[in-house]
């Protein structure tokens, strides 16, 4: 949203099925003119400095927005939780008029989704939500270029092809927890004519506002959501199998009870394939991973692409800093 006339990006609700599109297509062509032509930028954030506000731990979030930050020609400064007074020492109003009357944007990883929109109430810079509890909306950016790149058809590239044409009625099927990847994901792939199922376990579902909500855009875009407790009822039909950690950061002390609630949830070829998928099914997942969702016959098979989306975390950053910091704004 815009909050007293700045740009933010926080949540998927904030980008229109035209901006999600063109967001993907500026980060492959990023992605073509580092890789493929080796060319600098133009240095269009020299001078400037984007603070990451993290108040939980991360690589590729953070590899991927110093990195980018850096190719922009601008500077990355990292505040963790442990080095600044983020909401501990000292209100959240307080630190983000405080840092924003100092830099030239913020990215920011919080732990309630409140926490992000107070400081984007406060500040005088744009704010990229860098994972909340509700949202992880950079990582669906990153999805979504992944799996555009897999679809473009041979002979053409991704960054001269539009992703609603390479995504349009794809199945995509979430097994696990009902969590911020969950979220984003259900609200952002009716934008893209993607059709979702979901299978998470009883007590475990998904914020029954922001489904809603994802109700809504599926309505609109006239796709399928489904919501299920039963995996093989999610995976049936699917093109491209994902899910995550079944116990994010901040539920350390719930591990026990969640991995019982989660028994029969892990993800192996024999669910996937005795369960109906598609025959050239996709595996994706945002990571950091862990064996119990997921088995390494899956994880680190041909169809697993769990390392071209963690790259693809930088080139879609990349494509927000420079639309929020660079051309100001959707
Ligand atoms: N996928 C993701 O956000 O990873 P990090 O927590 O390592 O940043
Ligand atoms: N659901 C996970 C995602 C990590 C990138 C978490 O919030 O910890």
């Amino acid at each position: 949203p815009t909050v007293s006339g700045v740009p933010h990006l926080l949540t998927d609700n904030d980008l229109s099925p035209q901006q999600l599109s063109d967001l993907i297509q500026t980060a492959c062509r990023f992605k073509h003119q580092v890789k493929v032509l080796n060319k600098p930028s133009d240095a269009p954030l020299a001078g400037k400095t984007m603070a990451l506000m993290f108040s939980k731990r991360s690589t590729r979030t953070r590899v991927a927005t110093e990195t980018a930050v850096a190719y922009l020609g601008g500077h990355a400064m990292f505040l963790g939780s442990q080095d600044i007074q983020l909401g501990v020492n000292e209100s959240l109003l307080d630190t983000s008029k405080v840092v924003s009357s100092m830099v030239d944007g913020i990215m920011a990883r919080v732990g309630s989704h409140s926490e992000i929109e107070t400081l984007a109430k406060y500040s005088t810079v744009p704010i990229i939500n860098a994972l909340s509890d509700l949202y992880h909306p950079t990582q669906i950016l990153a999805d979504l270029m992944t799996l555009h790149e897999l679809y473009t058809p041979k002979g053409q590239e991704p960054h001269l092809t539009a992703p609603t044409k390479t995504l349009k009625n794809l199945r995509l099927a979430w097994v696990g927890d009902g969590n911020n990847i969950l979220h984003s994901l259900m609200l952002q792939l009716p934008k893209v004519g993607m059709h979702i199922t979901m299978a998470t376990p009883k007590g475990y579902e998904v914020n029954a506002g922001i489904l809603k909500q994802a109700q809504e855009n599926a309505k609109a875009a006239g796709t399928d959501l489904g919501v299920f407790h039963d995996p093989k009822e999610a995976i049936r039909d699917a093109d491209i199998i994902v899910t995550d950690t079944w116990i994010s950061m901040g539920q350390e002390e719930e591990k026990k009870q969640r991995l019982k609630a989660f028994e029969g949830y892990q993800l192996t070829t024999d669910l996937i394939e005795s369960s109906g998928a598609s025959k050239d099914w996709k595996f994706l997942h945002c990571l950091p991973r862990k064996q119990e969702e997921v088995t390494d016959d899956v994880f680190y098979s041909p169809r697993s692409h769990v390392f071209q989306e963690a790259e693809n975390r930088k080139w879609t950053i990349l494509a927000c800093i420079d639309q929020l910091l660079v051309k100001k704004g959707f």
